[in-house]
């Protein structure tokens, strides 16, 4: 019951993984902002989880996530972890796919959740506390066929990620990225083809993936572990992410550098 009590906010609530993290949190009784686009979803996920706001909005209005980021603060005070886990997968061939399509992509799965990270930040280092989960994927620690501009936008979100955990450790504020393999969600189903229209159908890979409501106990029990790269999945996709694992050597000596920098700063700011 690591998350009893705790506010999250969870984005791309509506559906999926997020659902089943909603749910999972609500058992161990925390207070939960949901969000995503689809309103009725996030009202009927509300009834079954308690304590429970539901913030509709589209993840890629900046502006919006900023007048969001407030109302989710402000709903008890503070915010103790948001969960950056809306996203939209691709399927199609790089040399097929129009332009506006990796524009969507990136928006979508990189910048909105920099942008809501951005909001919240200021208020959690003034708290000096706080959790930042972002979900990545397999295809963000590894570039991965049909997904160009997925894996690109996934990938960025490990190198964000990774220097903002460096900035914020002395903060009191942690950073967790997750990169999942194959879940059973409308992921695929979800995915965005060349044209940029819906793909309709789903994967054998996600098809015969983990159940959400497992990946998810694995997460949040990683996420109170405080590991800070989550790699999940079954044989090969499991292998090939932890090949690429970051060590956490280096994170921690990332994390001393901009210490010692802000460390020289404030000896030359008491100088002057
Ligand atoms: N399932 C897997 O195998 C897998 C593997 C690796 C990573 N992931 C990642 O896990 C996350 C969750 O995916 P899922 O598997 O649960 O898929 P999903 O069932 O398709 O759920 C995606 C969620 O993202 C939200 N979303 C998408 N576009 C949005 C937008 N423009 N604005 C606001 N919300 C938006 C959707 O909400 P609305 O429709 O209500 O807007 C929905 O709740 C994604 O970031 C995905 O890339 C999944």
């Amino acid at each position: 019951m690591a998350f009893a009590g705790q506010v999250v906010w969870i984005t791309g609530a509506s559906s999926g993984i997020g659902a089943a993290m909603a749910r999972a949190l609500a058992a161990q009784g925390a207070k939960l902002v949901l969000s995503g686009r689809n309103e009725a979803a996030l009202a009927e996920l509300a009834r079954n989880c308690g304590d429970a706001l539901v913030l509709p909005f589209e993840a890629t209005d900046y502006a919006a996530a900023a007048s969001a980021a407030k109302k989710a603060w402000n709903w008890q005070g503070h915010i103790d972890m948001l969960v950056n886990n809306a996203g939209i997968s691709q399927r199609s061939l790089a040399v097929d796919t129009a332009f506006e399509v990796y524009e969507r992509i990136v928006a979508v799965d990189l910048l909105a959740p920099i942008a809501l990270t951005q909001a919240l930040l200021p208020r959690m280092a003034e708290r000096k506390s706080g959790r930042i989960v972002m979900v990545s994927s397999i295809a963000g620690k590894v570039g991965s066929p049909m997904r160009t501009g997925y894996s690109a936008a996934k990938f960025g979100l490990f190198g964000y990620s990774d220097a903002l955990r460096a900035e914020v450790a002395g903060l009191g504020i942690k950073v967790h990225v997750i990169a999942p393999g194959s879940i059973r969600t409308d992921v695929s189903r979800n995915a965005i083809t060349a044209d940029g229209s819906r793909r309709g159908v789903s994967d054998k890979a996600i098809e015969n993936g983990l159940d959400p409501a497992d990946a998810v106990d694995q997460m949040l029990s990683a996420i109170a572990a405080d590991e800070r790269e989550i790699i999940m999945g079954e044989g090969m996709e499991k292998e090939i992410g932890e090949l690429r694992r970051t060590p956490d050597a280096l994170h921690d000596r990332m994390a001393a550098v901009v210490a010692a920098g802000y460390a020289q700063k404030m000896d030359e700011g008491a100088s002057e």
